[in-house]
């Protein structure tokens, strides 16, 4: 149960910092919008820890997207995926034929990504890639790389630009490390 707490004296450590993301956000928009330039893709959200991403760099990207949401949840509160997804939401468009770019926050294990990527093939999309703001390749137990990578971290619990624990801390402008004696009661 949390109560009164402070959100900033609960972070370890700023892993990247406010001017940094919204830079390389810039960056890997510019390299979005020319590798897709003439194929309208539908960016595709996954809720709810991709919310500040996907704004930001659904702007940064310069030419024309459908935008689009689906919710799953992998996790039960803690800080370890249980494995066990949980579809709350589909998305609305029908994507056949079209080229679908997948926007996440952070890719773990992947198991979380390999099962939407696997459900919308079963679509008969023109091609589905993965955009992610933070790439954690030790926790990875799946054969899965994303095509856009923001940043690469190293294998800790992070928190803040839209990444939660117990649904705090989404709302911190920069990525940081919890401190381990938040989640380890
Ligand atoms: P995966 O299925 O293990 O790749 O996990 C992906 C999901 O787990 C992400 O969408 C996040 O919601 C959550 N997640 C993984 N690592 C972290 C973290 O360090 N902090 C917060 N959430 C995380
Ligand atoms: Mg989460």
């Amino acid at each position: 149960m949390m109560n009164q707490f402070d959100m900033l004296a609960d972070i370890q450590e700023v892993l990247v910092d406010e001017e940094s993301i919204r830079r390389r956000i810039r960056e890997v928009g510019a390299q979005i919008s020319e590798d897709y330039r003439g194929k309208n893709p539908i960016l595709v959200g996954v809720l709810k820890g991709v919310v500040p991403f996907y704004a930001a760099m659904a702007q940064a990207i310069t030419i024309p997207v459908q935008e689009d949401f689906m919710c799953v949840t992998s996790f039960e509160g803690g800080t370890a995926s249980t494995g066990k997804l949980t579809f709350r939401k589909d998305i609305d468009h029908d994507i056949e034929g079209r080229d679908v770019l997948i926007l996440e926050d952070i890719l773990d294990s992947g198991r979380t990504l390999k099962l939407i990527v696997e459900m919308f093939q079963a679509r008969n999309p023109r091609s589905v890639k993965i955009c992610t703001l933070l790439d954690k390749p030790s926790g990875r137990t799946e054969d899965l790389t994303a095509d856009y990578v923001c940043f690469t971290i190293p294998n800790a619990f992070v928190v803040g630009y839209g990444l939660d624990y117990q649904d705090y801390y989404r709302n911190l402008p920069f990525v940081g490390v919890l401190k381990p004696e938040v989640y380890q009661d």
